[in-house]
């Protein structure tokens, strides 16, 4: 069966779709996405991440109304549904990715009259058990995130640094790469947000060290305070992620990876902590509820 994309409004054969060569996305990275995940056909948080996406579209001048309308958001929850949908798929990787659209040669987007809107759907196969047992082992990259950079918070198309520091961080055998701002506080990994304990506390970098303010990470916070656990967002260094009783990764994907280490530096004991792998488990119970509360919904 053809893979179905949904492109500007229809459902088509992956093969059917076509790009402009003028799209700013594609010349300039002009362009944000969300990488959402399906479980059992429903799309968990997917309200958060279209809001996410048109915070995002706004605060860089897109302003086409099918991101600033409330019958807009309506069409992009449906449209993430519809491929799902249209591709059979229950468990999966939903990719939503918005360019500035067709434009002139130059970078001025206001020569871009209308978005270019994209979603794709995969199937999505989970990590073993076992790696959440073992966790996750990075790489500091050399490559700094810009605290004060719009891009540092923002899922843009832009994503050549993360993908250099990912591919890099591979290469040398490690699971994930994690930048260090410009002033050299931590910030967060190549597509991940970081957490660590210490002392029982929950600890992740603070919005102003540059991170993206992740659906996840937002959810493991919430959590987090509800369970009466406390957590803090705050300027980190590095050696208090190297020092801490335990640490963990955030995405949508990846949900709670438990990082036992950082440059071959072991954190905790490690293994999995008592507190990530608490997390991991009511997060996972969180999931089952709202998509329990989803498909009640008339
Ligand atoms: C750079 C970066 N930070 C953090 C995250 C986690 O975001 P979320 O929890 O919304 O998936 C991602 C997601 O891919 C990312 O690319």
């Amino acid at each position: 069966m053809a893979e179905i994309v949904y492109l500007n409004g229809r459902l088509v054969p992956h093969f059917e779709a076509k790009l402009s060569p003028f799209d700013h996305g594609f010349l300039y990275g002009y362009g944000l996405f969300e990488t959402m995940r399906a479980y059992n056909g429903r799309i968990f948080r997917l309200d958060s991440h279209i809001t996410r996406l048109r915070c995002s579209a706004e605060s860089i001048g897109l302003t086409h109304s099918v991101l600033t309308t409330d019958e807009g958001k309506q069409t992009l929850k449906a449209a993430c549904m519809g491929t799902l949908e249209a591709n059979e798929l229950k468990d999966a990787r939903i990719r939503l990715t918005v360019s500035a659209g067709e434009g002139d040669m130059t970078p001025d987007t206001g020569t871009c009259p209308s978005p270019t809107v994209l979603i794709t759907a995969r199937n999505l196969v989970p990590l073993p058990p076992e790696k959440y047992e073992t966790g996750f082992k990075a790489a500091v990259s050399f490559l700094r995130r810009n605290s004060q950079s719009p891009l540092s918070r923002l899922k843009s198309t832009c994503y050549m640094d993360n993908i250099l520091a990912r591919t890099a961080a591979r290469a040398a055998g490690y699971d994930e790469a994690i930048f260090l701002n410009e002033q050299g506080y931590l910030a967060e990994g190549s597509t991940t947000n970081v957490f660590l304990v210490s002392r029982g506390e929950l600890i992740t970098p603070c919005f102003e060290s540059g991170v993206l303010p992740g659906i996840t990470r937002d959810a493991v916070l919430q959590m987090a305070r509800t369970s009466n656990i406390k957590a803090t967002e705050r300027w980190v260094q590095l050696n208090e992620l190297v020092e801490a009783e335990e640490a963990f990764l955030t995405n949508s994907i990846l949900e709670l990876m438990p990082l036992v280490s950082v440059e071959g530096r072991t954190i905790g004991t490690g293994k999995r902590g008592k507190l990530t792998g608490d997390l991991l488990f009511a997060y996972r119970k969180l999931v089952d509820e709202a998509l329990e509360l989803d498909r009640r919904k008339p």
